[in-house]
């Protein structure tokens, strides 16, 4: 039997990963997708980085149309839907709140909507984030620690996590699993899928790919925090790594019921140790310099994973050292 997972965003950095993920699971990944923060490439690129390469079903479509949503929930007929699709800009949401709470907010209820509706499949997984715990002084973060947002996008993440708890309360028979993501860097080994999105990257591990290919300086934003080397500290996860969790996840779903968990390694890197394992893993130099702290930024960042790694049965399995070399072996995309 043909188990398609509907895949929001899912021609974005972590849905293209996960639908690899699902096909080398047995499930069939179905593609939902604006192309807002994406190539259309991404898709041929997809299919190319399968074995035996193979075509993945996509629709162009936005998720917050919901009569599209629910055409495509019928004729795809899920097992489970899960929804990454979604503004991810701490400094973006800031300047422009509305467009976040509309796209965040807006794309989710839609979905759920469409789903509870046509009734097709009520397993749901979500993408939410590690900034839910907000500027929290502990070494290790565990999901039962109270959520609190400093910016409009953490808010929208923490007002879908409590929507969805809400709605399992309300209706027993849905099942809902709610991942929170530490930083996920690096590629799939085949080079063929990466981190892409449209215009300047913000996030690290592009911006230092760049640096070593000669395009920019890369700035370190801030030496002064309280961490040994003064850099920020995060917990950074292959992105095969936290594809695979979605699958245990839809997994758990399937069998046992909702969860709440974060997907990190519970290791943290400096950012100075991640550009120094990136020289030393591919023996190119990353210049950079040291800038002022950016607004919004927290020390330390580090999951407790263990509640993924017992109730999940899963661990993350790939270094630092795979992330950069596995970044880099992507970079002419
Ligand atoms: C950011 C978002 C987070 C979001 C995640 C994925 C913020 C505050 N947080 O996480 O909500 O879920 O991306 O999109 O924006 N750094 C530099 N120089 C750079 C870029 C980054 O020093 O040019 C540092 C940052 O200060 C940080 C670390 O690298 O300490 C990681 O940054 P980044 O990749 O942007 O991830 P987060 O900020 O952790």
């Amino acid at each position: 039997m043909v188990k398609n997972v509907l895949v929001t965003g899912g021609a974005g950095y972590i849905g293209s990963h996960t639908c690899l993920a699902l096909i080398h699971c047995g499930y069939n990944p179905i593609i939902v997708d604006n192309f807002s923060n994406s190539y259309r490439s991404v898709i041929d690129q997809l299919s190319m980085a399968t074995f035996p390469s193979r075509p993945v079903t996509t629709y162009e479509a936005d998720v917050r149309d919901q009569s599209s949503m629910e055409h495509i929930l019928r004729v795809v007929n899920p097992i489970a839907v899960i929804h990454l699709a979604g503004l991810k800009a701490v400094g973006e949401s800031v300047k422009s709140p509305l467009t976040y709470y509309e796209a965040n907010v807006g794309g989710a209820v839609s979905v759920l909507q469409a789903m509870q509706n046509v009734g097709v499949t009520n397993k749901f997984v979500f993408s939410s984030t590690a900034t839910v715990y907000g500027d929290v002084d502990v070494d290790f973060l565990e999901e039962d620690l109270p959520l609190s947002h400093a910016n409009p996008y953490a808010h929208t993440k923490i007002i879908i996590e409590d929507m969805l708890r809400y709605h399992v309360r309300a209706n027993p028979s849905w099942d809902c699993a709610i991942l929170r993501y530490f930083n996920p860097i690096g590629a799939h080994p085949s080079g063929m899928i990466a981190d892409q999105p449209l215009g300047t990257p913000m996030n690290l591990m592009p911006l230092i790919v760049q640096a070593a290919k000669g395009e920019r300086e890369l700035t370190i934003f801030g030496d002064d925090y309280p961490t040994p080397d003064g850099t920020c500290i995060r917990d950074y996860i292959h992105v095969c790594d936290l594809a695979a969790g979605h699958v245990a996840a839809v997994e758990h779903l399937l069998t046992k019921g909702s969860i709440t968990c974060n997907l990190g390694t519970g290791t943290g890197y400096s950012v100075k140790q991640v550009i120094q394992a990136f020289e030393t893993r591919t023996g190119v130099k990353v210049p950079h310099k040291i800038g002022d702290r950016r607004p919004g930024d927290v020390a330390r960042l580090v999951a407790n994973p263990k509640r993924a790694n017992y109730k999940l049965n899963w661990y993350a399995q790939l270094s630092m050292l795979d992330m950069c070399l596995d970044a880099w072996n992507a970079r002419s995309l």
